[in-house]
């Protein structure tokens, strides 16, 4: 018998779309399953104001192919100099769903992000006061830490007396990497989500290294040891509403991933709900998975699941393509290491 799953068509809590030819190429990647994306604002230059995310949420809306429906959220990029008013009227206007904090120079172009924390504390007080939400990449950039131990750090020595001074702020840990980030989530009440990628359910840190390196495998926050991919694996087919898809799909060209100093994302947008399903299947729990895919994200963004449905049905393996193509070069797409069962129809 054939086995198949319908659920409420999912959205993505944490997208790279880029811009220019970029985003034409990798759009309709998300856009055929998903509904709707939080879209990171890290572009060169990033995207700051109001009137950026206007901007950009235009340039996603023109690069949509006809006959595709997709609603991008759109995201404002923290600065020190950021206003409290500006981001007010964003959020008002409805078009900004969440303010990035980027601590300056933790990932991909975010060298304009925060350095002192202290500088940004009347925008986190608005934002408290309005709702919106704080998604934040919780990684130190001490060098004295070492990269694994960033995530662990960062809760404590930045997340956590965040949240104490400002106990009204929502804030989404993003992209958890590791047990400590699974556990601070849980016990963090309603005003704390989670999200987590795909490939932080798939690999750990032998995945990138052992046997040669393999930079498609190379991402921030870097994949860590085993048991933290367990205890990831449990939070996001525990049901627990705290823990939402985001798939931190972040398409570099082939040059810039298999390079001497290789750019740090995996490309998880065109594959994504056929990894999880294979996820959710081996962890008995694929009647969780709508709650990660689909509704725990809206539930905490206060936004209603979406009308519309997809069906994964389970068969012979899919075949994906391996790369797309864009007029910048390839882009690589995430190689999960084992078959995909599960098709998706819309
Ligand atoms: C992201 C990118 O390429 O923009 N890279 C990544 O490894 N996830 C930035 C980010 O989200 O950290
Ligand atoms: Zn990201």
């Amino acid at each position: 018998m054939t086995q198949t799953l319908t659920i409420r068509r999912p959205d993505d809590w944490h997208l790279h779309l880029r811009d220019g030819e970029v985003l034409k190429a990798v759009l309709p990647e998300t856009a055929r399953h998903f509904g709707r994306g939080i879209i990171m604002p890290n572009l060169v230059p990033p995207v700051v104001t109001h009137e950026d995310a206007q901007a950009y949420h235009g340039r996603i809306m023109e690069a949509l192919p006809e006959g595709m429906s997709f609603d991008p959220l759109m995201v404002l990029y923290l600065t020190e100099d950021t206003e409290p008013e500006d981001v007010a009227r964003a959020h008002a206007s409805g078009l900004v769903k969440a303010v990035k904090l980027y601590p300056a120079g933790a990932t991909t172009n975010s060298a304009s992000g925060v350095q002192d924390f202290t500088k940004v504390a009347a925008i986190f007080e608005k934002m408290a006061e309005i709702g919106l939400p704080l998604c934040v990449h919780g990684e130190v950039t001490d060098n004295e830490v070492d990269i694994f131990d960033r995530e662990a750090v960062f809760i404590d020595r930045v997340l956590d007396p965040i949240r104490r001074a400002h106990p009204e702020l929502r804030v989404v840990m993003e992209h958890i990497t590791t047990k400590n980030g699974v556990d601070y989530a849980r016990s963090g009440g309603d005003n704390l989500g989670a999200t987590i990628t795909t490939h932080h359910l798939i690999i750990n840190r032998n995945h990138i290294l052992v046997g040669g390196i393999k930079p498609h495998y190379y991402c921030l926050p870097v994949a860590k040891r085993e048991e933290h991919r367990l205890a990831l694996r449990e939070a996001a087919t525990s049901g627990d509403a705290t823990f939402f898809v985001g798939t931190d799909s972040a398409p570099h060209t082939d040059p810039n991933k298999e390079s001497a100093c290789g750019c740090a994302g995996c490309f998880t947008a065109t594959n994504t709900m056929s990894c999880l399903a294979e996820v959710f299947e081996e962890e008995n729990a694929l009647d969780k998975l709508e709650g990660f895919a689909s509704l725990n994200g809206p539930a905490f963004y206060g936004l209603p699941a979406n009308e519309a449905t997809i069906t994964l049905t389970k068969g012979d393996p899919v075949s994906y393509p391996a790369k797309i193509d864009t007029t910048d070069g390839p882009i690589t797409v995430f190689d999960p290491g084992f078959p995909l069962h599960w098709s998706v129809e819309v």
